[in-house]
């Protein structure tokens, strides 16, 4: 499938593995997926400065094909990782959480493409105004970060579709097989992003007992966490637990953010406290049952839009002959 993602950045598939931190903070998995033809993401966020440019420089002796690198804005050290970026020729870059003029102007200098991950329209259309090559947006089924008001995927990639017909949009979400693909180009996403599904992968790095939790997890059993900051999708756990009923009994900020900050990502990813840490993942949890390879499962997600998209032309023909057959009916 060819769409304006895949003809601007070289991709074969409009598939995009997620930044994610701790996951994907590792060659490994971007490697697989860009060598199978989506596009693999290293997520800079966890990694000591000198660690990145050392996976930075095995993920591009690790593959051929275009992949991407991840920057969350916010994380200390961002600009030497900016820097690291450009200093190692990385294709593309996918920045998140902040604005995109802190660093596009030296990155279209050096020729290469950004792209900038957004959770509502409104910060869509600045990125755009401000010259970013496609954008992320995200909605309120992810893991990581979803919209603070929770916005789902389907109504946000629409909205920003319809607002920004020009623009080359990725959509993230709540997305795990082939028929969740279709579902975002239909409705004018160019290429689709996943997450949570990739975190169910043999290479992604998180503990195991982080993946045995994503796979039980049903697709009501994550909570956003940590309202009134910046709140996070995650596998209910007894963390969770403590946070939510703080905030049901009415109890300050203060209060919350103590409970929030003795919490961690890195407590569920590394050291595999499944009880005490944040178990980010999203809705799509609930839609995941194994833990494929990331080659596997990225030409499976080939093979499953591809069947999704006959399925949906045998509808038309189906739908046609019934129009067919209901005219001849009337003349
Ligand atoms: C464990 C985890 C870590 C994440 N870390 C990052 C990150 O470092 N940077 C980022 O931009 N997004 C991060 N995200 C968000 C993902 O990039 C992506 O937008 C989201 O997972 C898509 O939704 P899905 O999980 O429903 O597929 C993270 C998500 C998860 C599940």
């Amino acid at each position: 499938m060819t769409t304006r993602f895949t003809r601007t950045f070289g991709v074969a598939h409009p598939i995009v593995q997620a930044g994610m931190s701790w996951a994907s903070s590792n060659p490994a998995l971007p490697a697989a997926v860009s060598n199978a033809g989506g596009l693999g993401v290293l997520a800079a966020g966890p990694m000591f400065v000198e660690d990145f440019r050392k996976a930075l420089r095995t993920l591009k002796a690790a593959t051929d094909k275009p992949f991407a690198v991840n920057v969350p804005l916010y994380r200390p050290q961002a600009d030497e990782i900016l820097d690291i970026v450009i200093e190692e020729e990385a294709p593309i870059l996918i920045a998140s959480q902040g604005g995109p003029k802190k660093y596009l102007g030296r990155f279209q200098t050096a020729g290469i493409k950004c792209i900038h991950v957004v959770a509502s329209e409104t910060h869509a259309l600045k990125a755009l105004e401000a010259g970013i090559d496609a954008i992320v947006a995200v909605g309120g089924e992810a893991g990581g970060h979803p919209p603070p008001e929770q916005v789902s995927t389907l109504v946000l990639v629409r909205a920003i579709a319809k607002a920004a017909p020009e623009a080359i949009l990725i959509a993230g979400g709540g997305v795990a097989d082939g028929a969740g693909i279709v579902a975002m180009l239909a409705l004018g996403a160019d290429a689709v992003q996943l997450g949570t599904r990739y975190l169910a992968t043999k290479e992604a790095t998180v503990h195991e007992a982080y993946k045995q939790k994503v796979l039980a997890a049903g697709i009501a059993d994550t909570a956003l966490v940590g309202a009134g900051m910046s709140p996070i999708r995650m596998v209910c756990n007894d963390f969770s637990a403590r946070f939510l009923e703080a905030e049901a009994a009415g109890s300050d900020i203060e209060a919350r953010r103590a409970i929030f900050a003795a919490s961690s990502l890195k407590l569920a990813a590394l050291d595999g406290d499944v009880a005490n840490g944040k178990i980010e993942a999203g809705q799509s949890a609930g839609l995941i049952d194994d833990l494929p390879g990331a080659e596997d499962l990225t030409l499976r997600l080939i093979a499953e839009y591809r069947s999704t998209l006959a399925r949906l032309a045998g509808l038309d023909i189906a739908l046609e002959s019934r129009l067919e057959r209901s005219l001849q009916g009337v003349l």
